[in-house]
């Protein structure tokens, strides 16, 4: 079958797409016949080789797909390697059906994206809105990236009052319309004083920080009383770098949210499935697809990512 093979560590131009033997799929797994992958972060890192627990190349990528199950049921699914194909052995304790109306770059676009932001307001303590409280106050940083317009989209149904960061006035303009209500261009304007100002001093209840380096202090003092902070990527490159001390003050919080290991969770997975498939089926949720790359341009589409150029999710055809 064709794949996309990380061939060696490196930049995107490591990706090769090669013929490799199908999968056998091993108990508790199942064959899916690919249709379209969802690029993530993680997959930039893992062909870096800077992501934990990933094989030495060569190696199939793609932790992220969408396909047809032997059923003949559309399928999307989570995986940490070899989604990039034309056939996948999926777990089936991760593979979700999608909804009838949605294409499958759409299923692609929603495992990591939408599990990730629902757990990020689950870590916040946000899931449930106390009665006659004002509107709890979030910081999306990349908001208009995959993750970010997904916490827009769950945002709005939960009653957050939403502040998000971009690089660009386009991207917040788009964001904008999926509900977001306070944009931030971090290049024209800092965006711990922008938060500053706009919260009139007082801060967010939460920020969803993915930046690393400086980004996790200054997420930090962001936050109002009891704020926390859910800190689940690292974009720079750099480690997060904070003074626990600085907690101490405003009763603050720093908490982790990876994923990978949230997956292994059956029983979380399952509650989260069951909101989020609700809100699937009032139409609610729908992924924000910005880009579908062949994947002979999987470099390119890699590089879009890191570049900053992407709107939404970039997806990959496996046909
Ligand atoms: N812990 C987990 O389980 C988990 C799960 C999913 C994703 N993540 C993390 O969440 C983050 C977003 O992932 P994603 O796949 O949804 O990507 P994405 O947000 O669609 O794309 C990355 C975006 O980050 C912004 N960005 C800011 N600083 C950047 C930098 N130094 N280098 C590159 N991009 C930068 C850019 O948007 P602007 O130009 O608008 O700033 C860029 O478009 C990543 O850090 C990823 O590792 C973690």
């Amino acid at each position: 079958m064709k794949a996309l093979v990380i061939s060696r560590l490196g930049d995107p131009d490591v990706l090769e797409v090669r013929q490799v033997p199908d999968p056998v799929p091993t108990p508790g797994q199942e064959l899916v016949e690919g249709e379209a992958g969802g690029i993530n972060f993680a997959d930039i890192m893992s062909a870096q080789g800077g992501y934990p627990g990933t094989p030495k190349p060569p190696l199939v990528a793609g932790r992220e797909f969408c396909g047809i199950r032997s059923d003949g049921q559309r399928v999307m699914g989570y995986a940490q390697w070899g989604a990039f194909a034309e056939r996948i052995a999926a777990s089936s304790a991760l593979v979700w059906p999608v909804p009838q109306a949605w294409s499958a770059e759409e299923g692609a676009a929603f495992p990591v994206n939408y599990f990730t932001a629902y757990f990020a307001y689950w870590k916040a303590g946000l899931l449930q809105k106390l009665a006659d409280t004002p509107a709890p106050r979030v910081l999306i940083h990349a908001v208009a990236g995959g993750v970010g317009t997904a916490a827009v989209q769950i945002g709005k149904l939960l009653g957050v009052e939403m502040y998000g960061t971009s690089s660009s006035e386009e991207k917040l303009a788009r964001v904008n319309a999926l509900g977001l209500q306070h944009g931030i261009n971090y290049r024209q304007r800092d965006y711990e004083e922008a938060v500053k100002d706009l919260t009139h001093g007082e801060g967010v209840d939460a920020v969803f920080e993915m930046l690393g380096g400086e980004h996790t202090m200054k997420s930090v003092r962001c936050l109002r009383d009891f704020g926390r902070v859910i800190v689940y990527g690292a974009a720079t490159g750099q480690p997060g770098q904070f003074d626990p001390r600085m907690l101490y003050a405003k009763g603050a919080s720093v908490h982790g949210l990876w994923l990978t290991y949230v997956s292994a969770k059956r029983e979380l997975m399952n509650q989260a499935w069951e909101q989020l498939s609700e809100w699937m089926a009032q139409g609610h949720l729908r992924p924000v697809v910005g880009h579908v790359f062949a994947l002979e341009q999987a470099s390119d589409a890699y590089r879009l990512l890191l570049e900053r150029k992407n709107f939404g999710k970039v997806v990959l055809n496996l046909t």
